[in-house]
């Protein structure tokens, strides 16, 4: 049988763990159950598997049959929403104000069917090791580095990981070289002015006209200064001053995110932020104070293991599953930190169907997943990891 039969042969199984993870959703740190069916799991299989230190996620190793010296790490996320599901489903979440909103479900069920059929079906002809991390807390951006604190990468030579992408159909996989998500770094401005009372303007520095002057300011930025072909996003969401409509108050506050693909752009974000809010404050007998926290960098994958991953989609799923994405995502992903440390690649599971809710959008809480995603998830993961590993292919097909 070929990975392709013997998959679709427990396919039902591996569908069925995505449901009982998906009715029992648990938010970031705290996925102490779905860790412990993780954990329980991977043992059951003779997986070395061990915790992320004391926090939540698991790190398994599974060394091949055949001599190898590439160690080849996947990545899935496991952790649910503060959201209150609308979706309908027999299996939707059984816990109030928490869902499965993003896939991360659909993720677990796949690495827990890739590590299955690694360690059960195709352990013998591996040649090298996989890796398997069950990342917790992603949502917050906090999850990655607890792995890689706790030894996730040691030894590892690449990564690759995956997320769901409604765009793609189901059965599909998407793919593209270069950047897949962006960065996700925020500033907080604020502006000392002076305060007075209303009708004496001259008399006070307004920091609210000075506030309203470094938001159209910060306007420019994406228009002016970053180059038309490359991205950026300059959003403030925040914005508060004074309480009371007849009081000029002392101080204004801007709070905002801000997004990039390159990390020279992303730098240079940080320094004209800067410059606008303390010399427009200045230019107008203010000050500005400005707080800048770079988050998560962006995702950008690296081409030979994009050619990997889509080598593999062609060989064993057929050429007709690879979609090649047209555009990155502005959107942020805490798998960059890993590809800080070794090189790999992020792609995509096609999750649309022919419902429109599988149209909606990720953090809707009525989104659907087309559940397709989860064999073929599995052959893409397996077949790249005896790829990456230097193992034989023909012996999956
Ligand atoms: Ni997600």
């Amino acid at each position: 049988m070929s990975l392709i039969e013997k998959v679709s042969a427990h396919a039902d199984e591996f569908i069925s763990w995505r449901r009982q993870i998906h009715a029992h959703p648990e938010l970031g740190f705290k996925e102490f159950e779905t860790t412990r069916f993780i954990m329980e799991k991977l043992k059951s299989w003779g997986i070395d598997a061990r915790p992320n230190g004391d926090k939540t996620g698991v790190i398994g190793t599974l060394k091949g049959g055949k001599p190898g010296t590439k160690t080849v790490a996947l990545r899935c996320d496991i952790d649910a929403l503060p959201m209150q599901e609308k979706t309908g489903l027999e299996f939707a979440s059984q816990t109030d104000g928490v869902c499965h909103a993003c896939g991360h479900d659909l993720h677990t069920a796949t690495l827990l069917g890739t590590a299955y059929m690694l360690s059960q079906h195709y352990r013998d002809q591996l040649a090298g090791t996989v890796r398997f991390i069950f990342q917790p807390a992603e949502e917050t951006l906090g999850g990655s580095v607890s792995m890689i604190e706790n030894g996730a990468l040691d030894g590892v030579d690449c990564i690759l990981g995956a997320h769901t992408w409604p765009d793609v159909e189901g059965g599909c996989i998407g793919i593209r070289k270069g950047p897949a998500m962006g960065s996700n770094d925020s500033f907080h401005i604020t502006v000392h002015g002076k305060g007075g009372h209303a009708a004496h303007p001259h008399r006070a520095i307004d920091p609210v006209v000075i506030g309203a002057h470094i938001v159209t300011q910060l306007q420019t930025i994406v228009s002016r200064r970053v180059a038309p072909v490359d991205s950026a996003v300059v959003t403030v969401g925040h914005l508060t001053a004074g309480k009371a409509f007849n009081v000029i108050p002392d101080e204004c506050l801007l709070e905002g995110s801000v997004r990039s693909l390159d990390p020279t752009v992303r730098k240079n974000l940080a320094e004209w932020i800067k410059s606008i809010a303390v010399h427009t404050a200045e230019g107008m007998g203010a000050t500005a104070e400005v707080e800048y926290e770079f988050g998560v960098p962006p995702t950008v994958s690296v081409d030979e293991y994009v050619d990997a991953v889509s080598d593999v989609v062609c060989e064993l799923l057929g050429p007709d599953k690879l979609k090649n994405l047209p555009t990155p995502s502005m959107g942020s992903e805490d798998f960059a930190y890993y590809l800080e440390k070794v090189p790999g690649a992020f792609f995509r599971l096609g999750t649309g169907d022919e419902r429109p809710e599988s149209h909606i959008g990720l953090h809707n809480p009525k989104h659907l997943f087309s559940e397709k995603a989860i064999p073929t998830g599995v052959i893409t993961f397996v077949g790249a990891a005896y790829k990456l590993t230097g193992s034989d292919l023909t012996a999956l097909k």
